[in-house]
């Protein structure tokens, strides 16, 4: 079936301070250009959610929708945008996505329909106490951190989408819209790389990681 990468570019950047996150260089090559470039080789079609008033960089392999108020209104017009079979949706935040991850994640959405890929937890975790403090531990094994791309059936993803949308429930990801129909989502182990870039110190991370890998 026909594969189309959905990139929500649309945020503002906020906690960055940069203007908006998409359009934010590392090593002379925007968010957007490199998580664009790297999907571009392995589907049918690319379509960017950016900022109102903003354009796509000049021969960027992809077209451009005007993104909504928040990542979901993004995604779902981005939905509204293609007939795919199948959608991979990839934050252009994550610019560090490797062919390998793309692979891993395209074999196991058949299955069930839909798949993300994630990292298991590492570090200890805690909820902080009332006052802000160290409060109830929280085993962290059988947990993970939910990266992207995810991929879906498109047609189940809509599916999601609209009914988010009837009940009125917000995710910060697009996995937590298919689960909630009861649908099994595959967890594909992910990549330290594809962290968001998020604050200033996510992008002297990102700075670091393009110099090695750029050369
Ligand atoms: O804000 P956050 O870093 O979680 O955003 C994740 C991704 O969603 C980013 O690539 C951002 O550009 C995108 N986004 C969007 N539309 C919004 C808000 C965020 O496409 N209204």
């Amino acid at each position: 079936g026909r594969v189309a990468a959905l990139v929500p570019a649309a945020g503002s950047g906020t906690r960055l301070g940069r203007g908006p996150k998409a359009f934010v260089e590392v090593a002379g090559l925007s968010l957007l250009e490199r998580s664009v470039r790297a999907l571009a080789p392995h589907v049918d079609e690319v379509i960017v959610a950016l900022p109102a008033g903003m354009e796509l960089p000049a021969g960027l392999p992809a077209r451009a929708v005007e993104g909504g108020d928040t990542r979901q209104a993004s995604v779902l017009k981005l939905l509204r945008a293609t007939d795919a079979d199948y959608v991979l949706i990839h934050d252009a935040a994550r610019p560090f996505l490797s062919e390998e991850v793309i692979h891993a994640l395209r074999e196991a959405i058949p299955e069930t329909g839909a798949a993300t890929v994630a990292l298991p937890v590492a570090d200890t975790l805690v909820r902080q106490s009332a006052a802000g403090d160290w409060g109830e531990p929280t085993a962290r094994e059988g947990l993970w951190a939910v990266q992207t791309p995810q991929g879906f059936r498109r047609e189940l993803l809509l599916a999601a989408h609209q009914q988010a949308e009837r009940d009125g429930y917000a995710a910060t990801d697009d996995a937590g819209l298919v689960a909630r129909l009861g649908v099994r989502v595959r967890l594909v182990p992910g990549d330290a790389r594809l962290f968001k870039v998020t604050t200033p110190g996510d992008l002297l991370l990102a700075e670091a990681l393009a110099a090695a890998e750029d050369r």
